[in-house]
Formats: C-alpha cells, sequence, structure tokens
C-alpha cells in the first residue's frame, strides 16, 4: 500500500504518527456522493469520528452536511465551512452552554434523547427568543450485531427516547413554544458489516411513521444515523465501502412519505481506511511462545484494541526477511490491555522497523490521550 518514496519519508519523521491518504479519502468521498446523490440523500458526516483540520477541510469542500455531538465540534465545523443549515446536534447530555452555541449559530436540527432535553432546549431557545428546529431520536430497539460498546439502539441503552414514551412526549410538545418538531432520528450502533441489519432498521422507521401519520404528524425529515462498517480484516480488499448497495437499501426498503428528505450521519466509513498509524520497534522480546514485539505507539494513541477488542492489520513496512514468525504487537504503557494483537505472523522483526497499523482514520486520533503524560501523536498527509 504504501510506496518506497512514502517510507522513505516515514523514516525520517518523528514516531509514532498517523498518516492520512487524503486521495483515498477524496475518492470515498467522490462515491459517497455519486451513490447519495442517486436518491438526493443528504449525508452529514459524523465529525466524532475524526475531527482533524485537514480532514474536515476535504470532507467540507465535498459538500457534506457535519454530524455534531459537543458544542466544540459545531463550533470547529463552522469554523472550517460547514454551513449551519447542514449542522445536526447530537448527544443524549447536551449542557447548556452546548445548546446555546446550537441556537447561536441557528443549526439545522437537535436530535433530542429525551423530555427533560426538550423542556431545556425549549427554556434556552425562548430566552433568546428563537425556535429550535428539533428531531426526535427514537430507539429502534433494532439489534445491530456489532460489539457490545457500540450498540446503541436497544431500549435498554441509554440512548434515545422509547416507543411508550412518544404519546407523552407528543403531549408535551404541544405545550413547548420554542421548539419545532421537524425529525425523526434513529441509530443503531457503528461498524455494521452485514446490511441486513439496516434492512430492520427500515422496516422499524416505516412502523413508526405509521405511527405519527396516526397521529396526523408527518415530518419533512428522517435521519437514519450512521454505522456502516469497514473491512479491518483485509482493508486493502475493500478501500471504499459499499456505498452504492448501502444507499440503495434504504432506497428499496424505507418508505419516505412525499417531500420528505432523508439524511445520514456518517463517520467510519468515510474517514475509516484513509488513516494508519504508524511507529517504531523498540525491542523485540522472547516471550514463552511468541516474541513480544514492544512498539513506540499505544493505547494512547490508539485505544480501540484496548477498549472494544478491536482488530486493526499491522505490517511490518520495512524487514525485507520473509520469514514468518509470531509477535505479540505491544505497546509501552504500562498496562496489560495494551497490545494491539496476539501471536500475529510477521517478517522477522527488529528494533527500528517501521509498523504500520491499518485502519485507523476513524477513532483513533480523536481518542488519543496523554496517559502516562505522553504527547500526543501529530499526523502527517
Ligand atoms: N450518529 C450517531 C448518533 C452516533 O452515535 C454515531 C457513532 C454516528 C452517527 C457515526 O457512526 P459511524 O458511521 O461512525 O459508525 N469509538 C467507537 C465507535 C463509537 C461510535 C459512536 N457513535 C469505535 O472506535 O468503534
Amino acid at each position: 500500500m504504501f510506496s518506497f518514496e512514502i517510507i522513505e519519508r516515514f523514516k525520517n519523521t518523528p514516531t509514532p504518527f498517523y498518516y492520512y491518504n487524503l486521495e483515498l479519502l477524496k475518492d470515498t468521498l467522490r462515491i459517497v456522493k455519486e451513490e447519495s446523490e442517486k436518491y438526493n440523500y443528504h449525508v452529514h458526516y459524523a465529525l466524532k469520528a475524526n475531527s482533524n483540520v485537514e480532514i474536515l477541510e476535504t470532507i467540507q469542500s465535498y459538500g457534506l452536511g457535519a454530524d455534531c455531538v459537543s458544542g466544540n465540534e459545531i463550533t470547529r465545523a463552522k469554523e472550517l465551512g460547514f454551513p449551519s443549515e447542514k449542522i445536526a446536534f447530537a448527544g443524549v447530555g447536551k449542557s447548556d452552554e452546548e445548546i446555546n452555541t446550537g441556537l447561536e449559530n441557528d443549526i439545522f436540527c437537535f436530535n433530542c434523547e429525551s423530555i427533560p432535553e426538550l423542556t431545556v432546549i425549549d427554556e434556552l431557545a425562548q430566552k433568546k427568543n428563537k425556535i429550535a428546529n428539533i428531531a426526535l431520536r427514537i430507539n429502534p430497539n433494532v439489534e445491530a450485531n456489532t460489539h457490545h460498546y457500540i450498540t446503541t439502539g436497544l431500549e435498554e441503552n441509554k440512548f434515545g427516547i422509547n416507543r411508550w414514551e412518544l404519546e407523552n412526549v407528543l403531549e408535551i410538545l404541544q405545550t413547548l413554544k420554542n421548539v419545532k418538531l421537524i425529525g425523526l432520528h434513529f441509530h443503531i450502533g457503528s461498524q455494521i458489516t452485514d446490511l441486513s441489519n439496516f434492512k430492520g432498521l427500515c422496516l422499524r422507521v416505516n412502523e413508526i411513521q405509521k405511527w405519527f401519520y396516526e397521529h396526523q404528524i408527518i415530518v419533512k425529515h428522517i435521519n437514519v444515523g450512521g454505522g456502516l462498517g469497514i473491512n479491518y480484516e483485509n482493508p486493502k480488499q475493500e478501500l471504499i465501502p459499499d456505498f452504492s448497495s448501502y444507499f440503495s437499501l434504504f432506497n428499496d426498503l424505507l418508505e419516505l412519505r412525499p417531500q420528505q428528505e432523508l439524511h445520514f450521519e456518517l463517520g467510519r466509513s468515510i474517514v475509516g481506511q484513509c488513516g494508519t498509524l504508524i511507529s517504531k520497534v523498540l525491542y523485540v522480546k522472547k516471550g514463552i511462545n511468541t516474541n513480544f514485539a514492544i512498539i513506540d505507539a499505544g493505547m494512547t494513541e490508539l485505544i480501540r484494541p484496548a477498549l472494544y477488542q478491536a482488530f486493526h492489520k499491522i505490517e511490518n513496512l520495512t524487514s525485507i526477511d520473509d520469514v514468518n514468525e509470531r509477535y505479540d504487537v505491544v505497546g509501552p504503557i504500562c498496562e496489560s490491555s495494551d497490545s494491539f494483537g496476539k501471536a500475529l505472523l510477521l517478517p522477522t522483526t527488529t528494533r527500528g522497523d517501521m509498523i504500520a497499523i491499518n485502519s485507523c482514520g476513524a477513532y483513533g486520533e480523536v481518542m488519543a490521550s496523554q496517559y502516562n503524560l505522553r504527547k500526543l501523536p501529530k499526523s502527517i498527509y
């Protein structure tokens, strides 16, 4: 995947760092646009996946909207040119200050997750003499078959409003004068690679829409969230996810009413494959069954393997030896969970070898920490 020139450039850059392939990002964005525009769908990029300035500028230049989950994400999206009318603001615990940021920027929509939140948005909007557009985040109770930490659409999750609360929500909405219901919002989880899970979501949205219709409510916007997964096992086989099948599934199965518009909040599928964490081997240490390759990147730079047992494909970029040996690739942090993979087959690896951890564009750099007083990773493009 990396040319000789790029590897030479890597050798002159202090490790660890994130490397972003902006050409791949652009190719991905072109396909997202082509496939979504076939059906006039709106795509809001989920900033939480990667809010790196260069990445955001590239995404913005393709005309996508923004899906934000904090006041600071709204501010950054605005600074980088995402128009207010394309910014959605989600999150189960929006603070007053963050709600005010949304109101001051006249964003497209607040995705509301509870009755108390609705009343607070109403109060704050009233103080500013504004009407806030809101969508109800409804818990679809659809299984996403992904890691339980990133499943969000089930009734026992903290997210969203449950079906049995809806009557009450509608009654309360009638008393609130400074919020306007414009949409329904759903999200079932992340890293979903089996598209049939989205089929379940479509059918549930149709059912819920029927319920609203019976209550004489047709909202203008339906937002089905994000969640399309990427290929972590064989990234090179599928650098760009199958957006064509993804959008066409919604076109086939989701029943929109006339004039209704469909929105998506995609994060991982847009940026996941364009980022690689580059690290160097510090030491190779003999273990009982395998060797340890101790690298200079750790859970501080990429927490996904430690937190979700996530798999990221690892390559040795500099060893020309084709003898395959087994290594536990681990970081320098004083935690046993600071491991990127066990008994991985790699060419004979020695101190100074350059290691690539693939598919780190989403939820990599954004989740980095300064644990052990380490520096935050730099990025190159
Ligand atoms: N919309 C909502 C309401 C969300 O909660 C999320 C992600 C997205 C959209 C974007 O989902 P995506 O298209 O990226 O799957 N840190 C975890 C992933 C957490 C996802 C949180 N919500 C990981 O590293 O796998």
